[in-house]
């Protein structure tokens, strides 16, 4: 309601502009005195309209979480070395690790899952999407450090979980992994 009473006051103001500066031609010291209400006006609805957008933006956001809340599975297409894709379901809480092993894609995982090791690296295909994650502990950095093809939006699959905000997701799996079980042990999908 403010802001449309604002907004209406700061019209007035433009077309009491409008008529003592262009309609009557003289520039009165009265105009002038319209002239800087007029543009206060103008000024004050500005604002107005500025936070008017910034309210109806934080309400459309908020509404789409209120939206995503109760979603149970998100989309997830791994991008395999030899380009082919696979879309999976995913339950919203399971990590990318577990998500790959549960339809048999070949992320290894040789620490199953305790950020010891780099073999279940994955890269986002896109940077919005990377940007949604939350950000690598310390120890991730660490193992993310040594492993093979590292890029700017490479993960462990095993530290993030499927949300609601990464719905649609595209990780491609690295040429290559580092193993550091001696015996090269890779560890089977569950
Ligand atoms: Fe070893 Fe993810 S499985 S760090």
């Amino acid at each position: 309601m403010w802001v449309s009473r604002i907004s209406s006051f700061g019209a007035q103001a433009i077309k009491k502009l409008t008529q003592g500066v262009l309609g009557q031609g003289a520039y009165t010291p009265r105009n002038s005195y319209f002239h800087a209400r007029a543009c206060r006006g103008v000024q004050s609805s500005l604002r107005s309209l500025q936070m008017h957008r910034y309210l109806c933006t934080a309400i459309a956001t908020d509404s789409r979480k209120d939206e995503n809340k109760d979603q149970k599975t998100i989309n997830v297409t791994f991008v395999e070395t030899d380009g082919s894709e696979k879309h999976v379901k995913v339950p919203v809480g399971t990590s990318i690790l577990e998500a790959a092993h549960s339809n048999d894609i070949e992320l290894e995982g040789a620490c199953e899952g305790s950020c010891a090791c780099s073999t279940c690296h994955v890269i986002v295909m896109d940077m919005e999407y990377y940007s949604r994650l939350p950000d690598p502990s310390d120890e991730e950095n660490d193992m993310l450090d040594l492993a093979f093809g590292l890029t700017e939006t490479s993960r462990l699959g095993c530290q993030f979980e499927a949300t609601p905000e990464i719905d649609g997701i595209r990780l491609a799996l690295p040429v290559a992994t580092r193993n550091f079980a001696v015996d090269g042990y890779k560890p089977k999908p569950h």
